[in-house]
């Protein structure tokens, strides 16, 4: 998910035990312990010797080379369905200047895959997970319920497909053996894409059992997920994975300065906040691709967050939208910021959408009364889903590129909630490009919406996912009998 800081308003937190035992409002470092120490609970191990780096790593290694294989994950931890077997893989990347990297992925497998063609391999999901966060504690491997468990990767696993879902560096395997860290570079669509890439690459020589190399599969991602599986539909361009049948973009996010350049200027915008609040990830991200940049565009008041409670803590998203909730949106970056050189490189380094990609894509997008809660959908903003394809129509059409691009609105649907009210519209494109049927959708664009059946607004909105799935240990798993 992208951030979502502001959403809860201090007061609701307080009737949590941190409060009781304050008298004060607890400081941001007090939330990040807190919000940290929940999120390990999320954790399927609290131990992160699984994630370093192998001894056999080394820089000169080509990217996609196999370091670790965990045959069978250990699923006593976690939520996966019944029926579902796991393995998690650490294997090689390149991260944007053309360095190796090591990094993780999980591999669902479902019980029984349904291979288009024994002799192709099984069919394949690539997904590219939303925002986590920054950290290596933010893995969505070692999350019990694997970020978003029934939304997206347990739904595809008991429909018969495996997927196949990077970290992306920096998340799991934090640093290098000699104990340099690595940054997660967020929403660098060009890194993630290749984490996916090798990720691919990496799990079939790993399991080239199941799946052969040139094995039919679909990428597909949500929110900076959906920005990350855009950068590698228009890799396939450059440098092709073999087997590759298109792409579904859930609520991507284009350009990240974009949202918040508009969000600045669109204060009272229903999105505005949550837009504004990509600041505390896109400074950290620069820096992480540019180090000299050196989060120059925090303010003192962000960055003693950042750096004091943050980092310190090693929070995830849930936490950075506590340690930064009562920060008005003013303070968290300096004015202007986004203009230094190093910013707008990173943008033009990052951007996806303004060039020629692979497809079919289907993009599909919440829009509820202009945006999803915190991408905006229409209007005249430069970082709205619309001016985004309408520009890349454009220069299909010009251009003359024999490719698919598929445009769908959905009516007062939010950010998550568009995973759901959209399920069966992704869900069966993704098995049609699995099963290779004849109608593939016709070149050129479209772009529709959809209304709910019902009025829109009777459908349960939030911009939260609400789909937790809960995890008891051994000893309470009465309770699971309902
Ligand atoms: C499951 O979690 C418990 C408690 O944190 C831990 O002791 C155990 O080692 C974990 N099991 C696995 C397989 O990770
Ligand atoms: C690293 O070691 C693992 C486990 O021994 C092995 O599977 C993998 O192939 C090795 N990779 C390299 C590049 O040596
Ligand atoms: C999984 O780990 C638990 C401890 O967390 C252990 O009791 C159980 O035997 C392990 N299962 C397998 C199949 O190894
Ligand atoms: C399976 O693949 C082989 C090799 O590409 C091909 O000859 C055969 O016709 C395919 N079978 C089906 C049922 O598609
Ligand atoms: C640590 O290892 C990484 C990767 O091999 C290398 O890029 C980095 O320069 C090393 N750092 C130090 C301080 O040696
Ligand atoms: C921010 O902190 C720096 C270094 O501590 C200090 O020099 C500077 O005056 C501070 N700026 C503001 C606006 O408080
Ligand atoms: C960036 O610089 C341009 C030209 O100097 C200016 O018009 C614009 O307002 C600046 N943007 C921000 C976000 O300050
Ligand atoms: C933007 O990126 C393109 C490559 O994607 C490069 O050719 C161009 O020089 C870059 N422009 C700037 C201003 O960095
Ligand atoms: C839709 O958004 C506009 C502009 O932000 C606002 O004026 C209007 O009240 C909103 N309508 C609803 C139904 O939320
Ligand atoms: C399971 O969790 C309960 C609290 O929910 C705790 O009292 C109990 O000790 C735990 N049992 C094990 C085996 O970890």
């Amino acid at each position: 998910m992208l951030a979502l800081p502001r959403l809860i308003p201090l007061a609701a937190l307080c009737v949590a035990t941190l409060c009781a035992a304050q008298s004060t409002n607890p400081s941001p470092a007090e939330l990040a312990a807190y919000g940290a120490a929940w999120e390990t609970s999320q954790h399927a191990s609290a131990d992160p010797a699984w994630y370093e780096t192998p001894e056999n790593f080394s820089d000169t290694l080509k990217p996609g080379v196999l370091l670790k294989v965990e045959y069978a994950t250990n699923l006593t931890n976690y939520t996966v369905p019944g029926s579902l077997s796991m393995s998690r893989i650490i294997y090689t990347t390149l991260d944007v200047h053309g360095s190796v990297l090591p990094t993780s992925a999980y591999i669902l497998w479902p019980y029984h895959a349904l291979p288009e063609n024994d002799t192709l391999g099984y069919d394949v999901v690539l997904w590219a997970h939303g925002t986590s966060g920054l950290f290596a504690p933010c893995a969505p491997s070692n999350y019990r319920s694997l970020q978003y468990h029934f939304m997206v990767p347990y739904l595809l696993a008991t429909q018969g497909m495996v997927v196949v879902a990077p970290d992306y560096a920096g998340l799991g395997v934090g640093s290098f053996p000699n104990g340099t860290r690595i940054y997660h570079p967020w929403a660098t669509s060009p890194a993630q894409a290749n984490d996916m890439a090798y990720a691919i690459q990496a799990a079939r020589s790993a399991f080239p059992q199941y799946l052969a190399p040139g094995g039919p599969f679909v990428a597909m991602g949500h929110s900076e997920g959906g920005r990350n599986a855009w950068g590698f539909a228009e890799r396939q361009v450059i440098s092709p994975v073999d087997g590759y049948r298109g792409t579904v973009l859930l609520a991507p996010a284009a350009s990240p300065i974009d949202i918040i350049e508009d969000a600045i200027k669109n204060p009272d915008a229903p999105w505005s906040i949550p837009g504004q609040s990509l600041q505390t990830l896109t400074i950290p991200s620069v820096t992480a691709v540019y180090p000299s940049y050196n989060w120059a565009g925090f303010t003192n008041v962000s960055a003693d967050i950042f750096f004091n409670a943050y980092d310190r803590f090693q929070g995830c998203i849930p936490t950075l939208n506590i340690v930064y909730g009562t920060t008005p949106p003013s303070q968290l970056a300096q004015r202007g910021w986004s203009n230094a050189s190093e910013v707008r490189a990173w943008q033009n380094l990052t951007r996806v959408g303004n060039k020629r990609f692979a497809g079919p894509i289907l993009l599909l997008a919440g829009n509820n009364n202009g945006s999803d809660g915190i991408i905006p959908y229409d209007g005249p903003l430069s970082s709205s889903v619309l001016s985004t394809a309408d520009q890349l129509c454009d220069l299909m059409e010009q251009r003359e590129w024999d490719e698919s691009l598929q445009v769908v609105g959905f009516k007062d649907v939010d950010h998550f909630p568009l995973i759901q009210a959209s399920q069966s519209m992704w869900l069966d494109w993704i098995k049609q490009r699995l099963n290779g049927v004849s109608s593939s959708p016709p070149s050129g664009c479209s772009i529709g919406s959809m209304r709910a059946f019902r009025d829109g607004r009777d459908s349960f909105q939030a911009i939260p996912p609400n789909f937790l799935v809960e995890w008891v240990n051994a000893t309470d798993q009465w309770q699971y009998s309902l």
